[in-house]
């Protein structure tokens, strides 16, 4: 590994700066947190750091969706999670955010508020720019370390992921390092036939990563479902109306494109379950009529990829095929869970819903990896380096060069 752990530092009476990941799914209607997976996974670092000052930041969902909120339900849970007190501060980068930091003792915990609330954290920069933003000048000056634990957000280039490490000394979280080594061990045994079980609604991001996939030979077979699977059957124009989603028309393009250029890769539902009154209906894809809400995949399409799944060298599966949380529609990705599970294949499993839904399974077992990191980690796999992985690296050569 060439990044710096917390074993590379004195952390004792140290103010230490430490950028999670919890951007928890959100019920849309309720405004609660649906999916504590990723506080969990904080409380480690955290607790490796009780000696220390800890100020723990975070994003949350995305300037204008609904899961847009602020961090007081997560400060309130992991104050659980810890049986610790979890201050939680309604400011980011304000005179009260730093003055709550100057007065913190060994041991205390802050909890700052969305780090997407500060305008700058929605956008990308270089490290040399991200260090000259007024977030990195106004909190940077407070820290003797940044501990870097956010591997589900390490493909962006956000000030919090890759100014601060650029500023003062940094090192990576215990999921940073837990997934760094692990996924280098995976990706030097890695064998064909690569197969990706792709779904998830972030459908911009996923349309970038897998053209690289394709050409640096991690993806033979992708078996598409979920959002994106709707994505590319529109393409193949066997959904015949619009889906009625954001940047449909360049998506529906990329797409097929990408079945253009690679036309063996690609494989789509034959067909679906939709939900009609609560009930369960399964078809054909070509019976779909506008306004059907498709929630699972279909007996014959689970039958075919399960096949697919069984003669794979190494598996990667990523966004839930279906809406699992239903029971009525939770076939498709519990089938699909139990394939890569009982495949004799290399697997990674990717994604919070996909890490929860194998805990629901009893299959997490039987898995090699299992990441909550969505699109970090299908761009991981793709041998990019990452820009806040690339911000850990640079850190540590100059933390040895002094
Ligand atoms: C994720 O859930 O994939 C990460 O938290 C990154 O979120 P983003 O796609 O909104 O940047």
């Amino acid at each position: 590994m060439k990044i710096l752990t917390l074993g590379d530092f004195e952390l004792k009476g140290k103010t230490v700066l430490l950028r999670v990941d919890m951007n928890c799914p959100i019920d849309p209607a309720t405004g609660e947190i649906s999916g504590v997976k990723r506080i969990e996974e904080a409380t480690e670092t955290i607790r490796a750091l009780s000696e220390a000052k800890v100020v723990v930041v975070s994003h949350q969902g995305r300037v204008g969706n609904k899961d847009y909120i602020g961090m007081e339900q997560h400060a309130k849970i992991l104050e659980k999670m810890l049986g610790k007190k979890i201050t939680y501060v309604e400011d980011v980068i304000g005179s009260f955010a730093q003055s709550e930091i100057m007065k913190m003792k060994n041991g205390d915990i802050i909890l700052l508020d969305n780090l997407r609330f500060c305008a700058e954290e929605n956008y990308e920069f270089s490290a040399e720019d991200a260090a000259e933003t007024i977030m990195v000048k106004r909190l940077g000056k407070l820290f003797d370390l940044c501990v870097l634990d956010s591997f589900p957000s390490a493909h962006r280039a956000h000030p919090s992921l890759v100014g601060f490490s650029h500023t003062i000394p940094a090192c990576a979280g215990k999921i940073v390092e837990r997934e760094v080594r692990k996924l280098e061990e995976i990706l030097t045994v890695a064998k064909a036939p690569h197969v990706i079980v792709l779904g998830g609604s972030k459908v911009t991001d996923r349309l970038e990563a897998i053209k690289m996939l394709i050409k640096r030979g991690r993806a033979d077979q992708i078996l598409l479902t979920g959002l994106i699977g709707n994505v590319f059957m529109r393409a193949q124009a066997r959904i015949k109306y619009p889906l009625g989603i954001k940047g449909e028309e360049d998506a529906v393009a990329k797409a097929h494109a990408l079945m253009g250029e690679y036309p063996d890769v690609f494989f789509t539902p034959v067909d679906v379950a939709i939900d009609r009154d609560g009930k369960r209906v399964e078809m054909d894809v070509r019976e779909l009529s506008k306004g059907d809400q498709i929630y699972d995949l279909g007996p014959k399409t689970i039958d075919h990829y399960s096949k697919i799944i069984s003669s794979a060298g190494t598996v990667f599966i990523s966004g839930p095929p279906g809406f699992f949380e239903k029971e009525n529609f939770s076939y498709g990705t519990k089938s699909m869970l139990e394939s890569v599970a009982n495949s004799m294949a290399t697997t990674i499993v990717s994604g919070g819903h996909l890490t929860s839904a194998l805990k629901r399974y009893g299959l997490a077992e039987k898995i090699t990896h299992i990441s909550t990191a969505g699109g970090a980690l299908v761009l991981y796999l793709t041998g990019e380096t990452l820009p806040m992985i690339q911000s850990l690296e640079s850190a540590a050569t100059r933390f040895k060069a002094k």
